[in-house]
């Protein structure tokens, strides 16, 4: 372990390096600065154990109870639906679907909860952004700010490892920011397990990927503006590197992790497809996405999209 005044660095044995920001340091620090992308990009964890994002106790009391901002209570707690929040809009997604145990769901927000969660997740949002760019200054131009998410409903199951790919909305080869933070109202801790990093994973799995041309379908709703754009090689191999390893009961059960917990009032920071991760409890968490170029990071060749370049040969996108 290496330990400054503001920062202290984890090597977790090989399995994921995690960067902790003790409370109260100066994020426009160069040496938290210089730390913290280093980490990021060799994908790391960023770990804020008190990161300021609070709520109101007005806030707390209202999600305290699921049953004040869901029209239904979902009886299965896997952890959704989650809460879709569209920032550049200011407004949550009213039509977000998800498959939950062979059910089709959505999480319908009451009326009376829907000004109060556009304020707090509004609020995240920017927050979230300010975060980040204090953090990584030198990211600020290239990032996309996509959606915010508020996950309300506990989990009891764990989510299998996986890397994040963002079904249905390319990235068209920028690799996906997220910082996420637990409010949970009862202080309870969001549980994850994490995983090796993106590379084994990759060599692992990329002799059993087989690629089709992009579909149809994906190029008609990309012109119709129900996605953002068509799907490149690279968001195929992703998300098909995704399914593959979250099929994989021999991996699911053998692969190297580290359980982290993050206690209520915390913040973490990662490049999601770049560090194999899942939920294994908690409940009332949020998260800020944004989309990164490869040529905005200070090392490109850390990226997801240049390290399957190197491995398969080709270009992606
Ligand atoms: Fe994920």
């Amino acid at each position: 372990m290496v330990s400054k005044e503001h920062i202290s660095l984890v090597e977790e044995t090989e399995i994921v390096r995690m960067l902790t920001i003790r409370p109260g340091t100066d994020l426009s620090m160069p040496e938290v600065r210089s730390k913290a992308i280093e980490i990021l990009e060799a994908g790391g964890v960023i770990y804020l154990p008190r990161s300021g994002f609070e709520l109101s106790e007005r806030e707390q009391e209202l999600i305290s109870n699921t049953s004040n901002i869901l029209t239904r209570v979902p009886d299965v707690e896997d952890g959704r639906p989650t809460i879709i929040f569209d920032p550049a809009h200011g407004r949550i997604k009213k039509y977000h679907y998800v498959h939950v145990k062979g059910k089709m769901m959505r999480a319908q927000v009451k009326d009376t909860a829907r000004p109060d969660l556009e304020v707090i997740l509004s609020r995240y949002s920017k927050w979230g952004e300010n975060v980040i760019t204090q953090l990584f200054p030198s990211y600020k131009l290239a990032l996309d700010r996509k959606r915010t998410t508020y996950r309300p409903i506990s989990r009891s199951s764990t989510q299998s490892l996986h890397i994040d790919s963002s079904y249905g909305y390319p990235t068209q080869g920028r690799s996906m920011l997220r910082i996420f933070t637990n409010i949970n109202p009862a202080n309870q801790p969001r549980i994850w397990q994490l995983g090796e990093p993106f590379e084994p994973f990759v060599r692992r799995f990329l002799p059993a990927v087989r690629i089709s041309k992009p579909s149809w379908v994906s190029s008609i709703l990309a012109h119709l503006g129900m996605i953002d754009g068509t799907k490149t090689k690279y968001d195929q191999y992703i998300a098909t590197l995704r399914s593959l390893g979250i099929r994989d009961k021999e991996y699911q059960q053998t692969a190297p992790r580290k359980i982290m917990e993050f206690p209520a009032g915390s913040s973490w920071i990662a490049l999601t497809d770049l560090v194999l991760h899942g939920a294994m409890g908690g409940q009332h968490s949020l998260d800020q996405t944004f989309y990164l170029p490869a040529d905005a990071m200070n090392d490109s060749s850390c990226s997801p999209l240049r390290i399957l370049e190197r491995l398969t040969g080709e270009a992606l996108i």
